[in-house]
């Protein structure tokens, strides 16, 4: 076998795995890629790919014609045994004014549905959306319902079909706000104080989902060491089912009135005053019981919220409803009881930085929490309870 056959072959190889490649990995439905453009589900992010779609398609075409002529003159000019130089031309006013003029209408096109999108992107919301305050922290996100009174973190709901518009504004560094799928990014900026009384400056996002899921984001600006794991999820449901969730955030009414779409058992003892709404109808195992005690005389209250709890601090993410998060940690790690447990032992070692001490090493100003594997398993059956 010559050398060369065997780099053909070679080649031959390559290309053939090359081409196989490319087929296993083109074009994927987008339920594979949850950070994808190319599936959007508002009209503001289907605004955006129609954009690029525009730009893409002009710059193919101009690829296409760019790559024909070269092709012709390669081809056509070639240096061939007894052919002289071919006519030279030194300026040509018809053809200046074509390659002038073809590009500056190519821009037009691209230029006028860009600067239409970006108009379109940054309007006035209606009076009547569903304002959401979004806080960047390094490294999670905080939402705040200031007409419904909720209070959540890394995961929010919004209805389909109504127009939403989101605050954004930064507790320290610059984070910015991205969901694929729906629309962005957007810069999430530390805000100079304010006078008393007045609203705080922030950039806003404006739009409106028009298909329920749930849409995996992520923070897209380098905010400190554990910028990558600062995900965020919307959840898209039908008004109706957002009008529930609203509620399950809430505190259920002061004991002794029954809580609200349960049918507890009336008047009965079972109705401590702390139990989570959603669980009136189950009473908690012994362990988780003996974990919301715990949790509620131990320090995890500085910095954490639960509702229809005493717990009200609010220095950390909101934990009401923390289990139907689909991560721990804002994505350090799936949404599992032993997760959790890993969570509250050691954070440091699922996030690198993140200001939530651990029971033998402290972080952000806080010590260690000295917690026992029995405390910290009863705490994490609470919270993985929290649905
Ligand atoms: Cu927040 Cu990157």
């Amino acid at each position: 076998m010559s050398p060369t056959t065997t780099s053909r072959g070679r080649a031959a190889r390559a290309f053939a795995l090359a081409a196989v490649l490319a087929t296993a990995t083109a074009c994927v439905g987008g339920t594979e890629y949850t950070q994808t453009t190319f599936h959007p589900v508002s009209e503001y992010g289907s605004l955006l790919n129609r954009v690029f779609y525009n730009t893409f398609a002009w710059t193919m075409a101009i690829l296409v014609v760019v790559l024909a002529l070269v092709a012709v003159v390669v081809v056509r000019f070639r240096e061939r045994p007894g052919r002289s130089h071919p006519r030279q031309i030194h300026g040509n006013t018809a053809l200046e004014i074509a390659w002038t003029l073809i590009p500056a209408v190519i821009v037009t096109f691209i230029a006028v549905p860009t600067v239409q999108a970006v108009f379109s992107t940054q309007r006035t919301p209606v009076a009547d959306a569903l304002e959401i305050e979004v806080i960047g922290h390094q490294w999670w996100w905080e939402f705040r319902y200031p007409a419904q009174g909720v209070l959540t973190a890394n995961q929010f709901h919004i209805p389909i079909g109504r127009e939403i518009h989101l605050r954004l504004t930064s507790a320290d560094v610059i984070h910015s706000f991205w969901l694929p799928r729906i629309g962005g990014k957007r810069d999430v900026m530390p805000q100079p104080r304010t006078a008393e009384g007045e609203r705080p400056r922030a950039n806003h996002l404006v739009f409106v989902v028009d298909s329920t899921g749930r849409f995996r984001g992520q923070c897209a600006e380098f905010c400190g060491e554990a910028h990558g794991i600062m995900a965020l999820y919307a959840v898209a449901v039908q008004p109706a089912e957002f009008d529930a969730w609203v509620t399950s955030m809430l505190d259920a009414p002061a004991p002794g009135g029954a809580p609200p779409g349960a049918a507890a058992p009336a008047g009965s003892a079972a109705a401590a005053p702390a139990a989570p709404v959603q669980d009136t109808t189950v009473q908690p195992s012994s362990l988780e019981e003996q974990g919301r005690q715990l949790f509620l005389t131990s320090s995890c209250i500085a910095c954490h919220t639960v509702a229809n709890t005493t717990a009200r601090g609010v220095l950390g993410p909101s934990l009401t409803r923390l289990a139907s998060r689909p991560t721990v940690g804002a994505g350090a790690a799936p949404m599992t009881a032993e997760n959790l447990e890993r969570w509250i032992r050691d954070p440091q070692s699922l996030k690198a930085g993140t200001i939530m001490p651990g029971t033998t090493t402290g972080a952000g100003g806080v010590p260690p929490t000295g917690l026992t594997d029995e405390q910290i398993r009863a705490i994490a059956a609470w919270l993985y309870s929290l649905k």
